[in-house]
């Protein structure tokens, strides 16, 4: 097994693999996901052949309950973006959540530390990816338009460091299935104006990161 495999070290494991959304359909996908991480060899490949499993769950209207759709005040993201857990597995090798995002609003400029797939379920979104600079602040990579069904990979270190912005007049509603337990790592917001790295933790709307007694 390659070592891209392995699970997040910094968090110890939960008890069990955790579906928020626990459904036949959820559980199948997450299955077939898994089965296909194990037969690729780098994070690449794995995005590569998890790709049509990920489009199927971008296109099908049934399986996301309209709760997950909604922002949330509480949030850790700030500006009342709703991070839903949907699933994470017991090692914090996978989580599979929506990120919603009211009309106008935008994330601040922040990293996962993971590889992995994001693509828009419902609205609009522009999605820019920054290039940190020391001292000299954040370099624009790329920005483009995403229509719901587009989705694009993370693959660290070159394609991770980005911001969404809603541009529909309805609430953007994105899907993220990424390599740690994304809500729960210690990741970055970088300032705008210096490109300076801040500790961040995003959490979840419905999750604690907190594991049976041990809080991380
Ligand atoms: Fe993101």
């Amino acid at each position: 097994m390659c070592d891209f495999h392995a699970s997040s070290p910094s968090l110890p494991p939960l008890a069990a693999d955790e579906y928020k959304v626990d459904s036949p359909w959820v559980r199948a996908f997450v299955k077939d996901v898994r089965g296909r991480i194990e037969r690729a060899e780098d994070p690449q490949l794995a995005c590569e052949l998890i790709s049509p499993l990920f489009a199927e769950l971008l296109s099908d209207r049934d399986w996301l309950p309209a709760h997950y759709q909604e922002p949330a005040a509480e949030s850790g993201m700030g500006g009342g973006i709703g991070q839903w857990l949907i699933f994470r597995a017991a090692d914090r090798s996978l989580s599979l959540f929506s990120l919603v995002v009211s009309s106008g609003a935008m994330t601040p400029v922040h990293d996962h530390l993971a590889w992995g797939l994001v693509g828009i379920y419902r609205g609009t979104q522009d999605e820019e990816f920054y290039r940190p600079v020391a001292g000299l602040g954040l370099e624009l990579v790329r920005r483009r338009p995403l229509d719901p069904g587009d989705f694009y990979a993370l693959l660290p270190p070159r394609d991770d460091v980005h911001r969404v912005r809603t541009t529909s007049d309805e609430t953007s509603v994105s899907i993220h299935l990424l390599a740690n337990d994304t809500g729960c790592v210690w990741r970055h917001t970088y300032a705008e104006d210096t490109g300076e790295p801040q500790p961040f933790r995003s959490g979840y709307v419905n999750a604690a990161c907190s594991n049976g007694n041990s809080v991380v």
